[in-house]
């Protein structure tokens, strides 16, 4: 099959929450409860809880993220975050394009590809985001804003780099809103997700690549979706913020 050939991923978003001390406690909470994972962990934190948890997560299992990165490598960009600056704190994944930031921070397609090339030319691996919102689906384009937004996104990637690449599928009406898509509209859009991979890199990547599900996973839902051929992981906000709530999902993905 080849869902059991692809690495499952579980990252946690953790968005604009915790303090460094705060993001502390819930990591010495998380490390006991995801140590038996069968799948990857990972969390990406606030730019200021970074070199906490790269500092406290060496030697286990706990893979280390950040939400956002600038595309440029140096200069003058007040306040902004290079790659460079990511790698040197030994922090492994970045999250790109998600939609909080597409809606409030003038994200377009264009600088998701930016960031997204950024980061891999880095040497980190890239968290991708793609979805389409409540309008746009009762629109029926889902399909196509999806596939658009996943070729924008992947501009100039080599299929080399579609190894250090996962795609999060994220149905902007389902974040944070407690509304789950169905796992057979999240089967669907991811599935369609890897159609548009195939067709840019072929089989073999396509094949390869890790597709998540995101948008209010839970503990009582993941089983559910992560049971889909095409779903091969959960981008998790809410849940991300509950150890327990976290390593019940990594359960469900260690089993499905
Ligand atoms: P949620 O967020 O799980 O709180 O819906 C998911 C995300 O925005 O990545």
């Amino acid at each position: 099959m080849d869902k059991q050939n692809r690495k499952a991923v579980i990252a946690g978003n953790w968005k604009m929450n915790k303090t460094a001390t705060e993001g502390a406690a819930l990591i010495d909470e998380l490390i006991p409860a995801v140590a038996g994972a069968g799948c990857e962990v990972v969390i990406c934190t606030p730019y200021t809880t970074l070199v906490t948890a790269v500092e406290k997560c060496k030697g286990t299992n706990i893979h280390v993220g950040a939400e956002n990165v600038h595309f440029e490598k140096s200069g003058a960009f007040t306040g902004e975050i290079s790659a460079d600056m990511l790698v040197d704190l030994g922090v492994e994944y970045v999250i790109t394009g998600h939609s909080e930031r597409r809606q409030y921070f003038a994200e377009t397609d264009e600088t998701v590809n930016k960031r997204t090339l950024a980061g891999l030319n880095a040497g980190l691996k890239v968290i991708v985001c793609v979805g389409e919102n409540l309008a746009q689906r009762e629109q029926g384009v889902t399909e196509e804003l999806v596939r658009l937004q996943t070729k924008i996104a992947l501009q100039g990637v080599t299929a080399e780099q579609m190894a250090n690449v996962i795609i999060a599928y994220e149905p902007v009406w389902a974040i944070g809103t407690g509304r789950t898509a169905t796992a057979e509209q999240a089967q669907e859009v991811c599935a369609a997700i890897r159609k548009v991979v195939g067709e840019l890199y072929g089989e073999a990547v396509a094949k390869a690549t890790t597709i998540q599900y995101g948008g209010s996973m839970n503990d009582g839902n993941a089983a559910e979706l992560l049971g889909k051929p095409d779903v091969d992981g959960g981008l998790i906000g809410g849940a991300a913020l509950k150890a327990d709530k976290f390593a019940a999902i990594v359960k469900a993905a260690t089993e499905g």
